[in-house]
């Protein structure tokens, strides 16, 4: 009989992690990692990201696919949004002991789609209103709801702390929103492809996304980024801390990509954002020292890969100093994504076939 081979020699193996393998065409976005550059529909993340709002690029996204019309996707969000906290008490009854992300997950899987508006509007409409109403929920708050006039970064933030919020913490969070709204193949869009290419619902395929995107390597990372920075307290410990770490063979939360050789352009987005709530946040202060440090003490580690400062890192400072709770980073960022997932679904479902690679088996043969 054929020996399996040793499970060793597949961590090893060039095929797992799919790197380089290129598996559907996109006109939404490009994301060069030699060159740190990310492109949304033909426009640089930086030309988008705090210079138009949310709705207007996922507009922008969606071209060719939903509405041409800015002042109707904002009264479609506004609409659903409405519709959408109808369901907040079906969620608020059966999500006991959940977790705001799957508070989220329940409030979406309980919302009826409409069949007479696009399904992407209905969910990405709705988020927020679940996101706000989760957290709430699980403070033991009751749960505000929208004001279908107002923006959905303006809203999502009253929803959340249940007053009228910062001009500038909207625009800051707005920025957010479309700094992370599209960002090739990555592991979660990847899956709303799958899930979609089987001519699933969209909302299966998000709900998919959103599982995907829960782990710590993909959109789990800005709660620990913001857990390293408060462990390590002040500048001066910054560099013991991190070579312990790297010693004890963990990851720096916030670093490392698999497809930028160079900075994740999305940081420096974010960063701006934060120099223009001011710079008189220590704690600002204190992650650029760490930032620093991570770098050299990455450098040395690792001198033959080029880890650089991720989106990650830059988005839990920037939300922490809006005064969002950590544990609503992963929650938020599949908010601003999801629009994103639901494009790569319209786009999967136009052009693309089920999705359905292959594998090669390395098991033991069958006995004759
Ligand atoms: N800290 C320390 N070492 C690292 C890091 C890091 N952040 N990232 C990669 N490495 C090392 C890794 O240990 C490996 O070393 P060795 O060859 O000695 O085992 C080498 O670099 C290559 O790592 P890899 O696992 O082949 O790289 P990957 O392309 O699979 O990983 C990553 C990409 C994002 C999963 C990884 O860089 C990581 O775990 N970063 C920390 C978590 C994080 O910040 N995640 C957010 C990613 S950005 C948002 C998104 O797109 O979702």
């Amino acid at each position: 009989m054929t020996k399996a081979p040793n499970p060793g020699t597949l961590t090893a193996d060039p095929i797992a992690g799919l790197e380089g393998v290129v598996a559907a065409h996109t006109s939404l976005s490009d994301v060069d990692g030699q060159n740190g550059r990310l492109i949304l529909r033909g426009k640089q993340i930086e030309d988008l990201a705090g210079r138009v709002w949310f709705e207007e690029a996922v507009l922008h996204l969606w071209h060719s696919y939903v509405f041409s019309d800015i002042d109707e996707l904002k009264h479609a969000f506004g609409s659903v949004r409405q519709a959408a906290f109808s369901v907040v008490s079906v969620m608020e009854a059966a999500s006991e002991g959940l977790g705001v992300y799957e508070r989220m997950q329940l409030g979406l899987a309980a919302m009826s789609i409409p069949k007479d508006r696009p399904q992407a509007v209905t969910i990405s409409g709705a988020l927020p209103v679940f996101l706000a109403a989760a957290y709430r929920i699980s403070e033991g708050k009751s749960p505000i709801a929208p004001d279908p006039q107002l923006s959905v970064a303006e809203d999502l933030l009253r929803m959340l702390k249940g007053e009228e919020p910062d001009a500038d913490h909207v625009a800051a969070l707005d920025r957010y929103l479309v700094t992370i709204l599209d960002h090739g193949l990555n592991a979660s869009t990847f899956t709303a492809r799958v899930i979609g290419s089987t001519e699933a619902e969209m909302k299966q395929a998000v709900l998919g996304a959103m599982g995907a995107l829960s782990g710590p390597l993909h959109g789990g990372a800005p709660g620990p980024v913001l857990d390293m920075i408060d462990a390590i307290g002040r500048p001066e410990n910054a560099d013991k801390w991190i070579s312990d770490a790297l010693l004890r063979k963990e990851r720096l939360m916030g670093f490392g990509h698999r497809i930028y050789r160079t900075r994740d352009p999305r940081a420096d987005v974010l960063k701006a954002g934060l120099k223009k709530l001011g710079t008189n946040n220590p704690k600002v202060q204190l992650a650029e020292e760490i930032e620093a440090a991570a770098l050299a003490a990455l450098r040395k580690a690792k001198p033959d890969r080029a880890l650089d400062t991720n989106v990650e890192f830059y988005t839990a400072v920037l939300l922490d100093a809006i005064g969002i709770d950590r544990t609503l980073f992963t929650p938020l960022f599949a908010t601003g994504r999801n629009p994103g997932w639901c494009a790569h679904v319209m786009e999967q479902q136009a052009n693309g076939k089920l999705i359905r690679p292959a594998s090669v088996y390395v098991g033991p043969q069958a006995e004759k």
